[in-house]
């Protein structure tokens, strides 16, 4: 049910009340936050270098416990000679990653196990129209299982975030694992997908005129140049989508640093080109399974490993294409946008399957003008906004206001605001991916002015849903 807007209640905080001081926290239990120079920061690394699944790091002892401990935290797999640890840092290195650990005081990092990570590095989001904002994305955030609820990962983020504001860098970013963590930190969902699999028994056939253009196959490990080159389109392509990670990379040209050493698996990769010759599109893809029952345990599915297509047209021909394999009843695709795309593709919807919607990238806004101003508009406007901030970076009062496609925010007084919200919804809203009408109907934020939510929806449309093409 629709809630009334409430145009006399008092302007007063949703969040939790004030956080209590992180690094006295960490003190009082004998611990303190260090950092752990990675390998490129330590001039032991080039971060251009290609993929190293062989080297070994002892040269950097500090950073493969490091690397160890978040791995067991994650429950991988044991790893007694950190050859596990050593292939990810040969990997991920190259994203230029900034390590920080919780550690007993005083002890030394390269001999010490740290009891909290957290690790966060600087990519591009795609704001809109091509527009790049740079995020500081939050990865590999754990605390050992003897550590927990004192106060590390507090510790950690409210540190991260800090330094992300000294950077200059206006947004982070993350995906979580599980959903109730983050928003205390003012963390909101920007974008969801959903996972799908097709029935695809003998063959699928998609509505719309057949692109016209051709297939060859190349081979994923000696192509990274070539599947670098068309993520990156379809990357500046896809509102929401933040810069690949260096593991997918590795993923897309069968490194995988989990898989069998990293030694490569035997993936497919197909080019879809234009009828001029030019490469828009690649798919990398395995085949498994054994029989051509759909029911049966083990049916013979293609899962497709990556998807980029520089054009709508592109990715209808390698859906096609990888929907009409012989022998292949089943067809696992990448991700999806949670919107009816699919749908309209696919003549026989109902060969369509939905395993699931989910929460995917997770924004923090550090500096609303920066990451309002950063986005295109559509439509000509302004609604001014009360923003709370537990940890104070966005709060204030704000006016978002676009003309002719150009956005500006400045600072208004608190009694010209006309919807109060946490930061958490203003990061939710900011690519036009979730409604501000809906959270008000939840009693999530709140409207002084009848029909501010809406309004600021309006404002904040965007041609499509953001979609992030791959986590971190
Ligand atoms: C999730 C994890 C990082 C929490 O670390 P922690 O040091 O125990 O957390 P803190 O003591 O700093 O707690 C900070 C706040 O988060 C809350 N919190 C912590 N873990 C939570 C969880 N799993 N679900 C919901 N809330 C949680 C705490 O209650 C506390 O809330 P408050 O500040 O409002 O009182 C830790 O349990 C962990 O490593 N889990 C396994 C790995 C993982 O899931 N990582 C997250 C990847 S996205």
């Amino acid at each position: 049910m629709p809630q009334p807007t409430d145009t006399t209640a008092p302007r007063e905080s949703f969040g939790p009340t004030a956080p209590p001081d992180p690094a006295g926290a960490l003190a009082e239990n004998g611990l303190e936050l260090r950092p752990v120079p990675s390998p490129w920061e330590a001039g032991l690394a080039d971060p251009e270098a290609p993929f190293d699944l062989a080297r070994r790091w002892d040269d950097a002892p500090a950073v493969r416990r490091h690397t160890a401990v978040l791995q067991r935290n994650f429950h991988e797999v044991g790893d007694p000679e950190l050859r596990l640890a050593d292939r990810f840092i040969g990997v991920e290195q190259g994203d230029r990653r900034r390590l920080v650990g919780v550690y007993p005081e005083g002890a030394d990092p390269d001999a010490v196990d740290p009891v909290g990570t957290l690790v966060d590095f600087t990519k591009d989001l795609n704001v809109g129209a091509g527009r790049l904002l740079p995020a500081w994305c939050i990865s590999e955030v754990t605390v050992s299982p003897t550590h927990r609820r004192r106060g590390i990962l507090r510790a950690m983020m409210s540190d991260s975030l800090r330094r992300a504001r000294e950077a200059g860098v206006p947004i982070a970013a993350l995906t979580a694992t599980e959903a109730t963590i983050y928003r205390r930190f003012g963390f909101g969902v920007s974008t969801y997908y959903r996972s799908v699999w097709l029935d695809v028994t003998r063959g699928i056939q998609l509505r719309g005129a057949r692109p016209e253009g051709g297939f060859r196959f190349i081979e994923p490990t000696t192509s990274g140049e070539l599947i670098e080159g068309l993520w990156r389109r379809a990357f500046e392509g896809q509102l929401g989508s933040v810069e690949r990670i260096r593991f997918h990379a590795a993923k897309e040209t069968d490194r995988d640093p989990r898989m069998d050493e990293g030694r490569p698996q035997g993936l497919r990769g197909v080019v879809f080109s234009g009828p001029d010759g030019t490469d828009r599109g690649v798919a990398v893809y395995r085949v498994t399974g054994e029989t051509s029952e759909l029911v049966a345990d083990e049916p013979v599915t293609a899962t497709v490993v990556a998807l980029w297509a520089a054009d709508a047209e592109a990715y209808r021909a390698l859906l096609e294409f990888l929907g009409n394999l012989d022998l292949v009843v089943r067809l696992r695709l990448p991700p999806v946008p949670n919107d009816r795309m699919l749908e309209f593709l696919v003549r026989d919807e109902s060969r369509i399957y939905t395993r699931g919607v989910h929460h995917h990238l997770w924004h923090r806004i550090l500096d609303v003008a920066a990451c309002f101003e950063a986005r295109p508009y559509l439509h000509d406007g302004a609604v001014t906004v009360t923003v709370e901030d537990d940890l104070g970076h966005a709060a204030g009062t704000w006016e978002i206001s676009a003309a002719d496609g150009r956005g500006r925010v400045r600072p208004a007084d608190e009694d010209q605001a006309e919807l109060t919200l946490d930061v958490a919804e203003l990061g939710s809203v900011l690519l036009g991916g979730v409604q501000a009408e809906v959270m008000r109907e939840a009693g999530i934020l709140r409207e002084h002015r009848p029909g501010a939510a809406t309004d600021l929806d309006t404002l904040l449309r965007q041609p499509r849903l953001p979609f992030a093409l791959t986590g971190f």
